[in-house]
């Protein structure tokens, strides 16, 4: 057994997040604590409107927290500048958006390359690369086709490749599983729980959906703007999607 306690891949504290709403600003972060800790993947569950989407952008770097500091992989956003915050997501960051944002003329394989080319490779290279991650995740027939020639579960493993492709050390989900039937809920979760295994990396997922509560390690339930608790008790999770 090692001594060593590994300092979380994600630390929040003390997170308030205000938006202007004309000469107002509402807050919709009231000022989060939470920690993200390598090997595991994190549900975020609670009401529409209670911040997920917001908490989980000032998270992977895509907003700014208005107070508070966020530290991913032992940097603090806060301090990054534009340019610099921009190769964190880069390099540190995978996404998967509830509408995946797959690039409607780029075939599979190269939508799933996109990480790699932004971060210079050359586009032969990348797309091997994609082409690999996609057969792993049952894609390598569909790998030549455009999005709209794929089913929504096959984009939805694009994404996901797309989101793997880098080895980011952190991953986040907006509702992967939202436009998905169970089977392929299912299955993208557990090619997420797959890539949480991985002892450098963490994962991140917002869901409305219970079916999917029994793959979290932990899940943080936030009401209002707060993390009002964060259960890590298997049978704890499993009573709250019945
Ligand atoms: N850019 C913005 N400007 C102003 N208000 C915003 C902005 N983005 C979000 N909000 C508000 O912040 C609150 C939290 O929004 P957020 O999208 O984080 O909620 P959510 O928990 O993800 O909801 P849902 O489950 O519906 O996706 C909402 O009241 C929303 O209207
Ligand atoms: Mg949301």
């Amino acid at each position: 057994m090692s001594a060593v306690v590994e300092a979380p891949i994600v630390q929040a504290r003390g997170v308030v997040k205000d938006f202007a709403a004309g000469d107002e600003s509402l807050r919709v972060l009231h000022g989060i604590d939470l920690d993200v800790r390598a090997g595991e993947l994190m549900l975020v569950v609670g009401p529409s409107g209670c911040g997920k989407t917001t908490l989980i952008s000032i998270l992977a770097g895509i907003l700014s927290a208005t107070e508070g500091e966020v530290r991913v992989g032992g940097r603090a956003l806060g301090g990054l500048s534009a340019r610099k915050l921009a190769a964190f997501r880069r390099e540190t960051v995978g996404f998967i958006f509830q509408q995946y944002n797959l690039l409607p003329s780029l075939t599979a394989a190269e939508n799933a390359a996109v990480p790699l080319v932004a971060r210079g490779e050359r586009l032969g290279a990348a797309e091997k690369k994609a082409r690999l991650v996609l057969e792993r995740l049952g894609m390598g027939p569909h790998a030549g086709k455009q999005p709209r020639q794929l089913s929504g579960g096959q984009m939805q493993r694009v994404a996901i490749a797309r989101a793997l492709v880098h080895d980011p050390a952190f991953i986040v989900c907006d509702e992967p599983t939202a436009a998905l039937d169970a089977a392929s809920g299912r299955a993208a979760m557990e090619l997420l729980r797959d890539a949480a295994r991985d002892p450098h990396r963490a994962v991140v997922v917002v869901t409305h959906d219970p079916r999917i509560y029994g793959f979290a390690d932990r899940l943080a339930e936030m009401e209002d703007g707060r993390v009002t608790r964060v259960l890590d008790e298997p049978a704890a999770i499993r009573a709250l999607s019945h």
